[in-house]
This record gives C-alpha cells, sequence and structure tokens, in this order.
C-alpha cells in the first residue's frame, strides 16, 4: 500500500484503521449476509448502527441531553439555507463575517430574510474586539463559522465565551465543518452547529446538525419538511433514506477517537502538529508566510504563501512529486494550505517540514531570491 502524506481540506485523510475495517467489512457486514451499504436503513441492524454512531458522538462531545443530534445531507451548505428557514421566523439575524465561508453564509440566508453583517472586515486574520460588533439584541440567532477553513481563522474558547456573553439569549448558530471533534469545546453555549462530514467526521455525504431543543419547531411554513429540524429530530433523521454508509463511516471514525483516548488526547495531539508548522513558518526569515494573527491561527487549516506566484506553483509541483498531496491552496486565496485534520499523523507534518525547509534552502542557494523578509 502506498499512502501518500495527505494535507486535503476535505474530503480528507481518514485513519488508515478505519479504512481496513471498512475494507473488511465490506462484502458481509457482521452478520447482517450483505454489506452494510446493501441492507435498509429500518432494519435493525442497521438501528444499532446509527443509534451508536449517536452514543459515541454524545460521549465525545459531552453534549448535554437537551440536545438533539441530526444525520443529513447537502452538505454545510444546505445548513446555510437551513438555518434560516427554521430560525429566522420572520426577523432578522446577525452574521459574523471573518471568512470566505461566513461570508457564504450571510449571502445564502439573505436571500430569506433580513441578515446584518456584524464584522466582515478584510484581510480575514482575526475577530475584531467583541465589543466593537454591532450585535443586535433582537437577533433571531447570531450566525457564526467557527474556523473559516480557507483563510484558517480559528475562534478558540475566550473569543467564543466573549461572544456567548455579548449575545446574551441570542442563539449562537455555528459552522463547525472545519474543526468539529479536533478538541473539547463547551457546545452548551451555542442553538446550533453543524458540520459537513468530510473533515473529521467521514465521507462526503453526511452532514451533522446538533441543535438545542428549545429551537425545534420554529421553522417558517412554507419551510419543506426534509429541511423542517423538527421533522428530523421527529423521524430520527429518517423522514427519506439517509446517507447509511456514510453514517456507518462516521460511527467508524466515532470509535477510533475514543480508543485515541477522546477528544483531549486528539487536541494535544493536534496541538503539537499546528505548533510544528507553524514553528517551521515562522523560522523561514519570510519566506513561509502565515497572515493570521497568532491568537486566531487555525490548528485545522494552515495558509502560506512564498514570496512569488511562480515559487507558489514549482512548491505545488514538487511537493506532489515528493508524496504530498492536498497542499494547492484554496482558489479564493490562492498560496498553499496544510490541513491537519485529526487523521493526519505527527509524522506526516514532520515530513512536510523537513520539505519546506529543503525546498526554502535550495532556492536561497540558488540565488531564486534576492531578498527574503
Ligand atoms: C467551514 C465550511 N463551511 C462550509 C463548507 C461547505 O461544505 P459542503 O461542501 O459540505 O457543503 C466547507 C467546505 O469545505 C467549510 O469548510
Amino acid at each position: 500500500m502506498s499512502r501518500l502524506w495527505n494535507f486535503s481540506a476535505g474530503p480528507a485523510a481518514l485513519p488508515t484503521e478505519v479504512l481496513e475495517q471498512m475494507q473488511s467489512e465490506l462484502p458481509e457486514w457482521q452478520e447482517a449476509g450483505a454489506s452494510v451499504m446493501e441492507i435498509s436503513h429500518r432494519s435493525k441492524a442497521f438501528t444499532r448502527v446509527i443509534e451508536g454512531a449517536e452514543a459515541d458522538l454524545r460521549e465525545l462531545l459531552n453534549l448535554p441531553r437537551n440536545y438533539r443530534v441530526l444525520f443529513l445531507q447537502g452538505g454545510a451548505t444546505l445548513q446555510f439555507t437551513q438555518a434560516p428557514l427554521n430560525l429566522l421566523q420572520g426577523g432578522s439575524a446577525d452574521y459574523l463575517v471573518t471568512g470566505a465561508w461566513s461570508q457564504k453564509a450571510a449571502k445564502e440566508a439573505a436571500r430569506l430574510g433580513n441578515v446584518r453583517i456584524v464584522s466582515a472586515r478584510e484581510p480575514f486574520i482575526g475577530l475584531p474586539a467583541v465589543r466593537d460588533l454591532r450585535l443586535s439584541s433582537d437577533a433571531a440567532y447570531l450566525h457564526l463559522c467557527t474556523n473559516e477553513t480557507i483563510h484558517g481563522v480559528e475562534l478558540f474558547e475566550e473569543s467564543i465565551t466573549a461572544l456567548a456573553t455579548a449575545v446574551g439569549n441570542v442563539p449562537l448558530v455555528a459552522d463547525m465543518s472545519s474543526h468539529l471533534l479536533s478538541r473539547p469545546m463547551a457546545l452548551s453555549r451555542f442553538g446550533l452547529l453543524y458540520a459537513g462530514a468530510q473533515k473529521n467526521i467521514g465521507p462526503a455525504g453526511l452532514t451533522l446538525v446538533i441543535i438545542r431543543d428549545d429551537l425545534l419547531g420554529k421553522a417558517s411554513a412554507q419551510t419543506p419538511a426534509l429541511l423542517d429540524y423538527r421533522m428530523q429530530a421527529k423521524n430520527g433523521s429518517m423522514l427519506n433514506t439517509p446517507p447509511t454508509f456514510a453514517i456507518y463511516a462516521a460511527g467508524l471514525v466515532f470509535q477510533w477517537l475514543k480508543r485515541q483516548g477522546g477528544l483531549a488526547a486528539i487536541a494535544a495531539q493536534n496541538k503539537e502538529k499546528a505548533d510544528h508548522l507553524y514553528a517551521a513558518i515562522a523560522a523561514s526569515d519570510g519566506f513561509y508566510r502565515n497572515p493570521v494573527l497568532p491568537e486566531y491561527r487555525s490548528r485545522m487549516n494552515i495558509p502560506f504563501t512564498l514570496p512569488t506566484l511562480e515559487l507558489e506553483a514549482e512548491f505545488v509541483r514538487a511537493s506532489e512529486a515528493a508524496g504530498f498531496i492536498g497542499l494547492k491552496g484554496h482558489k479564493f486565496v490562492g498560496g498553499i494550505r496544510a490541513s491537519l485534520y485529526n487523521a493526519v499523523p505527527l509524522a506526516a507534518v514532520q515530513a512536510l517540514v523537513a520539505f519546506m525547509r529543503d525546498f526554502a534552502l535550495a532556492r536561497a542557494d540558488s540565488g531564486a531570491i534576492e531578498t527574503v523578509g
């Protein structure tokens, strides 16, 4: 087997152990006499899968009992629409714009109702002081993206506490696609959170939605049943056929996470990986640059630039030849991006850091860079 070092932003690396387990169970899953893809979502066997996945997820997240877990489809992008359909109630919502994803969320919500942007200061390199945000006390909710996958801006506990305090009773609605399950988080400060699966959860095709009980049943009358959180909660996420294979795979990832020691253990590994890469960027004398303010630097998605566009293209080519995949930056911002999700081992980051050092040294030695810094 020749699996490469995978830094893709999503769909992203899955734990090899989980892939191997899926492979071994594929033709005949447990005692079912068929693969898990070939049995009814309403069968007893699949009910055990979805209930087991939910129980493990609740345990990992330490999720309070007054939250529902929904296994939906449509990606995080559908949540940009589904959340306002369910929660706007003809009112208006505040949107904190800290990067490309929260900006997209605000744009989609604006099709359905009144959206107030409380912060959209480019370049997206962090969060303005919370006291400077023009938060509305009568908003239906405040939407935010707690980890901006493209800009590499992550909100840590201090920022979230400050926001939760500032909004008071206004529910926080969060897109956590690219860092849910990467570290422990106090989820009780959120009314609703959602994540596309294809980063730290499992394969694409599944969207996790976690909603506080009191926010169910507020959808506008025109909301299609399939998009009504209350209907989905009432029907155990099975108003129609759910993405059974992706739910099964996510369940295996949750078990794998528990075997790693849970979120505190995985968070320590994630911090070590991110620290290692940021330290390499800092040690490069300006050859590599990450623009994000230090306290908002994402531990999951680390974008960086090189002195010229030509060098960035060369870096992508050379890294691919050296056995790394997924390092090309998002087309919105260009540059390079390394995504260090849970399944990316420290060894991959060490290999990347060694490659980056050699690449920079070779360019400096060849005189390709006249001035750095
Ligand atoms: C933070 C964030 N939100 C939303 C999305 C869109 O997700 P999906 O493709 O699942 O709709 C992504 C995708 O990468 C993301 O990183």
